[in-house]
């Protein structure tokens, strides 16, 4: 049997782009908007199911709406969720290491923005292709020549225009559709039809579209897009494949205009599940072994027990409920006998899953991110890495008898990869790191609320923080003699070096030439 073909991706943009807007266009343009809570499922399945539910209302969180699947022409789509907050986790990061590509939405008003240029950045780190989508052309915005301009330059990538709008804001009139010379036009009548009404045409300079748009318009479009074929790269699947170019859509989420296109880019260029870094060598989905590894694990926020769903990227081979799966460097074997399997809409489809899936396994804090599931040899995917902390803090208990449970809560929650604790070599009071300020109020409220610890965050001398690791352990020896003072060693015992500012790093980083200081820590 033929492997169903997957692409799973995620969307990346700055709040406000139109992510939730667009998240749910293409799910209804999809036509299938199941998630978790429409598994059909029986026994330990449904229990698991409806406590799920309630842990969802009770937290305010979707745990089904992390991933979101639809289907088009045979092909499934499953797009993961990136929480959409101003601060970014980690979780963030790592949710990108289980995609194969990304949409970027840019708000065609506003351009590249921070959280865009950040997440784009984790992308580039993983050579994720990217199609990028600029929102919002119904609205006044800027120039496409501008905004296409700016994404080759801040991102340092090749830029295709794959449409162009005719005319913005007040005066949009439609798209063009510059790789198949077609312009679709709002439809009045059929606002679900989610391409408006098309027309084929030989080119540009089709006398037909003379009667079907404004003189002004089509002037002008006939303009701008000569140029900006001139101008810019043609698109090239293998660049693309390879995170160098980005192919360039306009269009508008809330008018349900351009994602018909869209979802037609992801089908025809967004590559399917591909090979994952892994030691001892790459696995590839081709591999008949069932290899999966776990990117983020979401915990229960009722005290009473300690569940929690892993969601595991399946990158190999095919997986069927209830299979046994060893935990590598553990050796646990764990079987799977509930899994939530987020694209199920009939039980059949329910009982497998195939390479590019995502897998929400409950467990009771056995598994961690970063674990690498197997029913083979040992294997261990690389690549999902720690994230260095921008902001460290200070634990203060306020009941000093509750040291045990805090040090239980913070180790829980690093493996969850809340926030990263670390063990300063002097001092008791432990050091808290997190990546944006919303991990922090998380923290004090899970503390609160599911470990019964009443515990508040003081500011700390340093700022930011650095693994550190040398080839030359006399170095090694000599640095941290001399910097006993700021140095910590994370949950899995790793050195890290604590610098009061970025002043201070770059000053010990220069002096100490012998001593690698990184910004991510790959997992042991
Ligand atoms: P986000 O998830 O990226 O944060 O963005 P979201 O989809 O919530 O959209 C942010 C705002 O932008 C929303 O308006 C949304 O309606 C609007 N929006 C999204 N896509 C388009 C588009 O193509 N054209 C226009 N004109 N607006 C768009 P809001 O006023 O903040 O919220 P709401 O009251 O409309 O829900």
């Amino acid at each position: 049997m033929t492997r169903p073909d997957r692409r799973t991706f995620a969307i990346i943009s700055h709040p406000d782009a139109g992510k939730t807007t667009l998240t749910e266009k293409l799910l209804l343009a999809g036509g299938a908007i199941h998630t978790a809570g429409e598994v059909k499922a029986r026994g330990a399945a449904r229990r698991a199911r409806s406590d799920w539910m309630k842990i969802e209302q009770q937290r305010g969180i979707s745990v089904t709406s992390s991933v979101m699947t639809f289907e088009r022409e045979g092909l499934v789509f499953n797009l993961l969720d990136t929480p959409g907050h101003e601060d970014f986790s980690e979780d963030t990061y790592r949710t990108l290491t289980a995609v194969d590509s990304a949409v970027m939405v840019i708000d065609a008003a506003r351009g590249i923005e921070a959280q865009t240029l950040k997440l784009f950045e984790v992308c580039r780190l993983r050579s994720v292709p990217i199609i990028t989508f600029i929102n919002k052309v119904d609205r006044e915005g800027r120039e496409p020549f501008s905004l296409l301009d700016e994404i080759a330059e801040k991102l340092a990538l090749d830029v295709a225009p794959m449409s162009w709008p005719v005319g913005m804001g007040g005066q949009f009139e439609g798209l063009f559709d510059l790789a198949h010379n077609r312009l679709s036009r709002p439809s009045r009548d059929n606002i679900r039809s989610f391409e408006g009404d098309v027309t084929q045409v030989t080119g540009l300079f089709d006398p037909k579209l003379d009667s079907l748009v404004s003189a002004d318009a089509i002037a002008r479009l006939r303009e701008e897009a000569e140029l900006a074929q001139a101008g810019y790269a043609a698109f090239s699947p293998e660049s693309y494949q390879h995170g160098d170019l980005t192919p360039v859509y306009f269009g508008s989420a809330l008018k349900e205009f351009g994602i018909g296109d869209l979802i037609d880019a992801l089908a025809r260029h967004a590559p399917g599940p591909r090979s994952q870094p892994a030691e001892p060598e790459p696995v590839s989905p081709d591999d008949p072994t069932v290899t999966g590894f776990i990117f983020k694990v979401q915990a229960n926020m009722n005290p009473m027990h300690r569940d929690r769903v892993a969601f595991m990227r399946l990158c190999s081979g095919k997986f069927r409920r209830g299979m046994r799966l060893n935990q590598v460097g553990t050796g646990k074997s764990i079987a799977v006998h509930s899994p939530v399997l987020f694209f199920a809409r009939d039980r059949e489809v329910a009982e497998e899953a195939f390479p590019g899936d995502i897998i929400g396994i409950p467990n009771h804090g056995t598994l961690r991110v970063g674990d690498t599931l197997t029913d083979g040899p040992p294997v261990t995917i690389t690549g999902l890495p720690n994230f260095a902390p921008e902001i460290l803090r200070r634990v203060v208990l306020k009941d000093p008898t509750k040291t045990k449970q805090l040090r239980k809560a913070l180790d829980d929650m690093a493996e969850e990869g809340v926030t990263q604790v670390f063990h300063p070599s002097i001092g008791a009071q432990l050091i808290v790191g997190v990546v944006g300020q919303l991990q922090l109020e998380v923290l004090i409220s899970r503390l609160e609320v599911e470990y019964k610890v009443d515990a508040a965050l003081e500011p700390s001398p340093w700022d930011t923080a650095r693994w550190i690791a040398s080839d030359d352990s006399e170095a090694m020896k000599a640095f941290s003699s001399n910097h006993r003072s700021a140095l910590a060693s994370d949950r899995d015992g790793a050195p890290v070096f604590m610098a009061k500012d970025a002043w201070e790093l770059g000053y010990t980083t220069n002096k100490h030439p012998a001593i690698r200081f990184t910004a991510t820590k790959e997992r042991a």
